[in-house]
């Protein structure tokens, strides 16, 4: 099947021109003006449009069991938020329970993601330690493709590993050429918070923000990228949503550390105003970790993503109904963590980034799309529009305008928390490996459509990141054999 995406602006993260796009198949095979288009080919007219790569979210949960829950959107209908609202790629966690195999849960992944309407991948969840772990690891990044391993900071007594642990798996992770992530939050503070809250009365969901302050980030973000440092690993932090945590990051790229912030659409434009609402359910749907904050965190998000020391905007889209969230009525612990945002993204980060003149059109496709794709060691194959790359790609109409609505999503919960929200930039088309897979309010791509994308490993020269370098022993010298 050829396709021409004609009469728009091509926009990559570094550049935006005039140009056609030539499609062969699910491969960009030219781009420029005058192409030599064969008898027969399809034509998408993208006339006044910026022809984007698609988005790419780092950070879904789909159909995952968590918190006495399944979330409620699983691949099929996740990736089909994502394709209607342009994003082209989703990162999933698999996400073993402590103690399981790696090998278990990621055949467990595999079935769950037949489904999926677009491309995926995964991230692989270290949720404790042991010889096992240690030696699945390098089945998970030589075998599997995964590249990247998660680590909760929190979620005490559930998915939390200790600093032992996050010694241990990063060590690892510099081995075997992998990044690790973190969900930087301190689980043990958060504990003993939750429990003070309660024993005053505190039941409801604002409880959950005042158990997560802001220094309870701040300061596992803080430790993590010492604990990467020491072990010569670079990372990458999961929903950073604070000043405190923005600058530890900030603080650790000027020093010379390669670590990335990722902050989500949620905690740009959502404060923590939502869990004084009076409606229990508006506030419990509201509830994730870690939680809105005061405004002024949104500021220095923003700040961060202009010049450059946040890389990348996500959804952790992890989304359940009100009634799943009725779980914790009586108790805010209970209140299954997350929220949806697959398919608001970029709208909404068009309209409150682009057309607010925070972002050129430029760094919006670097937070949306290509910045991960670098740090995922996927470009240019994601992340670009240019000659064998991905025919992945959204038509976008800067001057189409959407209401956010629960009427009209395609996610399967029952609210949206940017209900009402008005978008002006949203997605004509979207394409996906070189077929439509919307357009113009129709949804084509169908369950199954999606593909697995590994990942390969990085190259020791891109892991070797401490600031130890600069030392003079060898950092390998310094580095303790994690072996178990
Ligand atoms: O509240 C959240 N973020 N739920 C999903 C799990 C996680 O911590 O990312
Ligand atoms: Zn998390
Ligand atoms: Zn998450």
């Amino acid at each position: 099947m050829t396709l021409v995406v004609r009469g728009g602006t091509v926009v990559n993260h570094d550049h935006a021109r005039r140009a056609d796009v030539l499609i062969d198949g699910d491969t960009i095979v030219a781009v420029g003006s005058a192409l030599n288009v064969p008898i027969g080919a399809e034509i998408v007219d993208a006339g006044g449009c910026y022809v984007m790569p698609g988005g790419i979210d780092p950070h879904t949960h789909l159909e995952f069991n968590f918190m006495g829950s399944v979330s409620a959107d699983d691949f099929e209908w996740g990736t089909k938020a994502a394709l209607t609202g342009g994003t082209t790629m989703v990162v999933d966690f698999c996400v073993p329970d402590p103690g399981q195999s790696m090998l278990a849960a990621y055949q467990d992944w595999r079935r769950k993601s037949e489904k999926a309407a677009s491309d995926y991948g995964f991230h692989m969840a270290v949720t404790s330690w042991s010889k096992q772990v240690f030696d699945e690891m390098e089945i998970v990044v030589k075998t599997y493709g995964i590249n990247t391993f998660k680590h909760f900071m929190a979620y005490k007594g559930a998915l939390m590993v200790n600093d032992d642990e996050l010694y241990n798996s990063f060590a690892r992770c510099a081995h075997l050429g992998a990044m690790p992530l973190v969900h930087a939050e301190n689980g043990d503070v958060v504990a003993l918070m939750q429990e003070a809250l309660l024993a005053r009365g505190v039941t409801g969901p604002e409880g959950h923000a005042y158990s997560r302050p802001p220094e309870v980030e701040g300061e596992a973000t803080n430790r993590a990228i010492m604990i990467a440092d020491m072990t010569g690993v670079p990372l990458y932090v999961v929903h950073t949503s604070c000043r405190e945590a923005h600058e530890a990051i900030a603080r650790a790229r000027a020093s010379g550390k390669r670590v990335f912030g990722e902050p989500l659409i949620q905690h740009l434009l959502l404060d923590e105003g939502e869990y004084a609402n009076k409606s229990w359910n508006h506030a419990a749907q509201r509830v994730m970790s870690p939680p809105f904050r005061d405004k002024v965190h949104q500021a220095s998000l923003w700040a961060g993503l202009q010049s450059g020391s946040l890389q990348v905007v996500a959804t952790d889209h992890c989304a359940f109904t009100s009634e799943q969230k009725r779980l914790g009525f009586e108790d805010f612990r209970k209140i299954p963590n997350g929220t949806g945002g697959l398919e608001d993204r970029l709208p909404v980060l068009w309209t409150a980034g682009v057309n607010t003149g925070r972002l050129t059109k430029e760094e919006f496709v670097a937070v949306t799309s290509a910045n991960i794709a670098r740090i995922l060691n996927i470009y240019p194959r994601k992340g670009r529009i240019a000659t064998g790359s991905d025919a992945d790609l959204v038509v976008w109409d800067p001057s189409a305008s959407k209401t956010v609505s629960v009427k009209n999503q395609l996610s399967r919960i029952d609210y949206n928390v940017f209900e009402g929200f008005a978008c002006t930039g949203a997605p004509a088309a979207t394409l996906s490996r070189g077929k439509i897979a919307f357009a113009r309010g129709d949804l084509r791509a169908e369950k199954g459509d999606g593909h697995y994308v590994e990942r390969p490993a990085f190259s020791p020269v891109h892991v070797a990141n401490s600031t130890w370098k600069h030392a003079t022993e060898p950092q390998a010298v310094r580095r303790v054999d994690v072996t178990p």
